[in-house]
């Protein structure tokens, strides 16, 4: 397996360019199920998860144009060969799910595996299924696939989330687009994503009204069309270049990054004694500290636009070095500080209490052997180990791939010294 080797200590300077948004990639992806023509998607992020789903799609007759690198991808799904997603590939990747309620939407019917357990806690698909449901879908539970049917379509209805959830705003949304009359989507999910994937369903003729505020309205239509869509850009990326740049210290400029998607990351960042300069009509974030102390801050995670799950394990890489106590509590996932123990092995001080972890700043982390375990939590410690003194080797950096892409290379080119090991 693959690790990084990272000699810390090196101060970051330079333009790092953001990449389109995995997040919102994935659903854009999931859109074109809903139309026999094609929908070519730009600035699409070459990852392991958006890699993933385009050959989840493939194997449901999508014919899908994205060579190797490309920023530009196209999905044909003129005819769908089938409507089976299998376990082997849903179980891989959470987002996979998304497939169920297009398919289900323009054929009648989908039969898509059980996302299962994820490292970062329980999370159920319970609010995938209601909102499915109250669309009018009959849905059937069996050895751990989902069988849903709609013969005569799906109908409008109004759906109330009792709390808010990303993956089943997005996932209702997709549904509705083609279901007979309105539908009424109450405590939404606000992300922006959501109102980038709302962009491109208008694009291809839905109407969507309301993305990005806690109501969103969906007037079915009968038929959707191909279109063009850029991808929005990463704001969880921006975030953790951000932090990057804040932990090892320099002047490093973000550009064609989603300023305005990253209130609270920018709002902490100016709390903690980080000089940041934001130019949203340019999109760039430029972060600097020169030698600079770093104060520790209190956060909670919340959904948008509060501060984001996907920065927590990054913002405790940061406050691990900063001085004094800070207290981060994680409100959106019972099980996300898997990367305490990991950041304590390069001699962070940090106690996990339910859902509070608190860390202790210390003045100088040191270069250690650590494992990566989830996404977020694999690139705290590459940000951890820029700052140390020494060296860092992250292993299993496979989560890496799934979810930034040439983070090395857009790391060396600030002055970062990070390289990639061939493992066996
Ligand atoms: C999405 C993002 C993920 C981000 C998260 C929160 C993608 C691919 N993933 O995940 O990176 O961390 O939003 O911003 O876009 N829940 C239920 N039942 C459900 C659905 C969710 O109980 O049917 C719970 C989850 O377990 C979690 C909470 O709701 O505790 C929020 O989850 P949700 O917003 O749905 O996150 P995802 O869409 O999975």
């Amino acid at each position: 397996m693959d690790s990084l080797k990272i000699t810390g200590g090196q101060t970051l300077n330079g333009t790092i360019p953001i990449s389109g948004a995995k997040n919102s990639a994935l659903k854009l992806m999931a859109a074109s199920l809903l139309t026999r023509e094609p929908l070519t998607l730009t600035n699409m992020p070459n990852l392991a998860d958006t890699r993933f789903l385009s050959q989840l799609l493939a194997s449901l007759g999508v014919e899908v144009y994205w060579p190797k690198g490309d920023n530009e991808c196209r999905l044909n799904a003129a005819e769908l060969t089938s409507t089976i997603a299998p376990y082997d590939q849903v179980r891989k990747m959470r987002a996979s799910f998304n497939v169920l309620g297009p398919m289900l939407a323009r054929e009648g019917h989908a039969t898509v595996s059980l996302p299962g357990g994820c490292a970062i806690g329980a999370r159920p698909v319970d609010l995938h299924l209601n909102a499915l449901e109250a669309l009018g879908a009959d849905l059937k539970v069996e050895a751990g696939y989902v069988k849903a049917a709609a013969i005569h379509g799906l109908k409008g209805a109004k759906v109330v989330f009792p709390f808010v959830s990303v993956g089943a705003t997005e996932h209702a949304m997709l549904a509705a687009t083609l279901a007979k009359g309105e539908t009424v989507l109450e405590n939404a999910a606000r992300e922006p994503e959501i109102a980038d994937l709302a962009d491109c369903l208008n694009k291809m003729g839905a109407k969507v009204s309301g993305a990005g505020t806690a109501t969103v309205m969906i007037e079915g239509v009968d038929l959707l069309s191909g279109t063009q869509h850029s991808v929005m850009p990463d704001r969880i990326e921006t975030g953790t270049y951000a932090m990057a740049a804040a932990a090892a210290g320099g002047d490093v400029t973000l550009e064609g990054a989603p300023v305005k998607a990253l209130g609270a990351m920018i709002d902490a960042m100016l709390r903690c004694g980080v000089t940041v300069e934001t130019d949203a009509d340019a999109g760039t974030i430029r972060v600097q500290r020169n030698g600079s102390a770093l104060q520790a801050i209190n956060v909670d995670t919340q959904p948008h636009p509060g501060f984001p799950t996907d920065l927590q394990a990054q913002f405790m890489a940061l406050m691990s070095i900063a001085d004094g106590t800070s207290v981060i509590r994680e409100n959106i996932f019972e099980n996300r500080f898997m990367h305490a123990p990991e950041l304590s092995r390069l001699g962070a001080d940090i106690q996990v209490r339910g859902k509070e972890a608190i860390v202790q700043g210390v003045k100088q982390l040191r270069g250690a052997p650590v494992m990566a375990t989830d996404l977020r939590a694999s690139v705290s410690l590459v940000i951890a180990g820029l700052a140390a003194e020494g060296e860092t080797q992250v292993n299993r950096i496979y989560h890496l791939d799934r979810g930034f892409e040439r983070l090395e290379e857009k790391l060396s080119g600030c002055g970062a010294l990070i390289e990639r090991v061939d493992g066996e």
